[in-house]
């Protein structure tokens, strides 16, 4: 008999079949028996009925706890009303009994679900995150793969910083001192001049003792950066690509966002153009309801809540102070003391998804950054060279994987969108 999944059972309405998968919950009401199946790619009603299945396979079902392992084979029946199946059980195989699972479907507390991450990871809750990450993240590699970017993976093991020193992972790379990448933009610079368009997407690191709800310690990243692209460009790419990613989602996986019950109409709006703010119109906004707000300062998280919750859609918020940005952007010469660089806050207070920017492309001024910055030059002796060998303007910025998906799924906090998270405070399992 041919392997089957759940998710095929729409083609094989009568047809007798075999499932393997995990007993999720069981019920009995004297004549006959039900059993909640769940292979992975869906959840299935089995009925047992003593006259279709015998006595004894009768008996045995009452030895079913949650998460057994089993292969059912039955009969596959359409619902006569509701686009469901069930089927009518006349074989039970038990692969295994399982222990006394401890996460029930009563409710529990985080601390609970987190040490038990690995288990607590086969809910119905968890699958439908970890489907709404899949196709987020397949449709970043299509946005860019369909319009002939080259992927150009970065290194993890770096041996300078891109995004200041004080998060930096060290570690040891047999007899030198290394850190693991905070981002792998600066390799990007160099591969965009090969190629021209070209993306990374891989881990990041950031050694941040902060316990906030948009902080993990390692977290994916997605980084295009684009020869000749300014950082007006660069919004304009950042738009499209936000668009892209969660229109293709609310489209594509409308029984996930079901079952976290997250309000689509929320997101349906998000398509561009996106509100684009100067900092200074920024702070305005943020000085009415924040009297503690020091104007040139970084917006923290509820500052950023304030400005984003004035508008249905994403915005950029682009011109920062050059003072409180990285090394590599660009000082606007239109424009002094704020750099060419913009964030964009995601809607319903979830703040910052995207940095970016365009890049310092003056070797003199580049070299002066990177030692008011408290940098070796020693160490950005290659990425230097970029601007001594044919120097070119561009441009580029980073999308959380993480903070994203906590955003479109409408999550309260990052650690359930990646399967093993790594926070400050927790790395088990
Ligand atoms: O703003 P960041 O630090 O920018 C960069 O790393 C640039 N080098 C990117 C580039 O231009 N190629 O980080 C970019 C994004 C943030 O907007 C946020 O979504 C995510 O990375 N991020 C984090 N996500 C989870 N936990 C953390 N600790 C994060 N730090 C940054
Ligand atoms: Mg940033």
């Amino acid at each position: 008999m041919a392997r089957v999944w759940i998710e095929d059972l729409k083609n094989l309405v009568d047809q007798t079949i075999s499932l393997k998968g995990w007993v999720y919950n069981v019920r009995s009401s004297g004549k006959v028996k039900f059993l909640e199946l769940r292979d992975g790619t869906g959840h299935l009603n089995c009925v047992f009925f003593e006259k279709d299945c015998g006595p004894d396979l009768f008996l045995q079902f009452d030895q079913l706890t949650q998460e057994s392992s089993v292969t059912v084979t039955g009969t596959v029946r359409k619902h006569p009303k509701r686009d469901e199946y069930e089927l009518g059980v006349t074989e039970l195989n038990i692969l295994q009994i399982a222990n006394q699972y401890p996460i029930s479907h009563k409710e529990h507390g985080t601390d609970f679900l987190m040490e038990n991450r690995h288990l607590w990871l086969r809910s119905k809750r968890q699958v439908a995150i970890m489907r709404i990450r899949h196709e987020i993240i397949s449709s970043i590699r299509d946005f860019f793969d369909g319009r002939g970017f080259t992927l150009t993976d970065a290194p993890v093991f770096t041996p300078s910083a891109c995004e200041g020193t004080t998060n930096l992972f060290e570690t040891q790379y047999f007899d030198e001192k290394m850190y693991l990448s905070q981002s792998g933009q600066l390799y990007m610079e160099a591969t965009a001049a090969a190629l021209g368009k070209v993306y990374c997407f891989g881990p990041t690191f950031r050694a941040e003792k902060s316990k906030t709800r948009r902080h993990l310690i390692e977290f994916w990243m997605v980084e295009p950066e684009v020869a000749f692209n300014d950082m007006y460009d660069n919004m304009d790419l950042a738009e499209q690509f936000v668009e892209y990613i969660v229109q293709r989602t609310l489209k594509n996986r409308p029984q996930e966002f079901a079952a976290l019950e997250r309000d689509v109409t929320k997101l349906a709006p998000i398509k561009g153009p996106f509100p684009r703010l100067h900092y200074n119109e920024a702070a305005e906004i943020i000085k009415k309801e924040n009297p503690d707000f020091i104007y040139g300062d970084d917006f923290g998280a509820p500052d950023e809540t304030i400005v984003s919750n004035k508008f249905e859609k994403p915005i950029f918020v682009h011109h920062y102070p050059a003072a409180i940005k990285a090394f590599y952007m660009k000082e606007d010469p239109t424009d002094k003391g704020f750099a060419m660089g913009s964030d964009l806050l995601a809607t319903e207070g979830y703040g910052e998804i995207i940095g970016g920017g365009q890049r310092e492309d003056n070797l003199s001024i580049l070299e002066k950054k990177i030692q008011e910055h408290g940098l070796s030059q020693e160490d950005f002796r290659w990425y230097n060279d970029l601007r001594r060998y044919g120097s070119f303007p561009h441009s580029g910025f980073g999308l959380g994987i993480e903070r994203t998906v906590a955003w479109v799924c409408g999550l309260p906090h990052v650690r359930e969108t990646i399967a093993f998270p790594r926070l400050y405070g927790r790395s088990y399992p």
